[in-house]
């Protein structure tokens, strides 16, 4: 038996101790807004948090999650997370969907820690969630509106 921090609770989880967190996430918990994409760390589609930094669940066991805080697209909370989610539909980002809890996950992190990305800056810390859609210029205008809504509420 493990036990995990998790979007702020603490639960606990019958599991091998490598088995993949994202498999724990989906399989165990039922929290299937973390995407199965490839499996091999490749595509970001199964990105969370670890201890606010972005990394990819399917890469990580259940052993070295434990101890960790972590949180998925469900707990996912607070003014950066909120101003993304709202530039996400007033830009009507997503196509088919698949990619955006990574990407979601991934461009909230960058504006946790950077208020007023760059192009550059943007696409450095997205690099590693693919969209097979090609939404790339949507999330990058996203994130820059995200940003400034951001920065005119601080
Ligand atoms: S499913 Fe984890 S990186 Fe693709
Ligand atoms: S929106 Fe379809 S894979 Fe990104």
């Amino acid at each position: 038996m493990a036990s995990l921090r998790l979007n702020g609770k603490t639960v606990q989880v019958e599991a091998a101790p490598d088995t993949p967190l994202l498999w724990v996430l989906r399989d165990h918990l039922a929290l299937t807004g973390t995407k199965f994409g490839c499996g091999a760390g490749l595509c970001g589609a199964c990105t969370v948090w670890v201890d606010g930094k972005p990394v990819r669940s399917c890469q990580l066991p259940l052993s070295r999650a434990e101890g960790k805080s972590i949180t998925s697209i469900e707990g996912l909370e607070g003014p950066a997370a909120q101003a993304v989610q709202r530039a996400w539909d007033e830009l009507d980002v997503v196509q088919c969907g698949y990619c955006q809890s990574g990407q979601v996950m991934s461009a909230t992190a960058l504006l946790a820690s950077n208020a007023s990305p760059s192009d550059a800056e943007i696409d450095a810390a997205l690099q590693g969630n693919l969209c097979r859609c090609g939404t790339y210029l949507r999330i990058r205008a996203a994130i820059h509106q995200a940003a400034r809504s951001l920065r005119e509420k601080a």
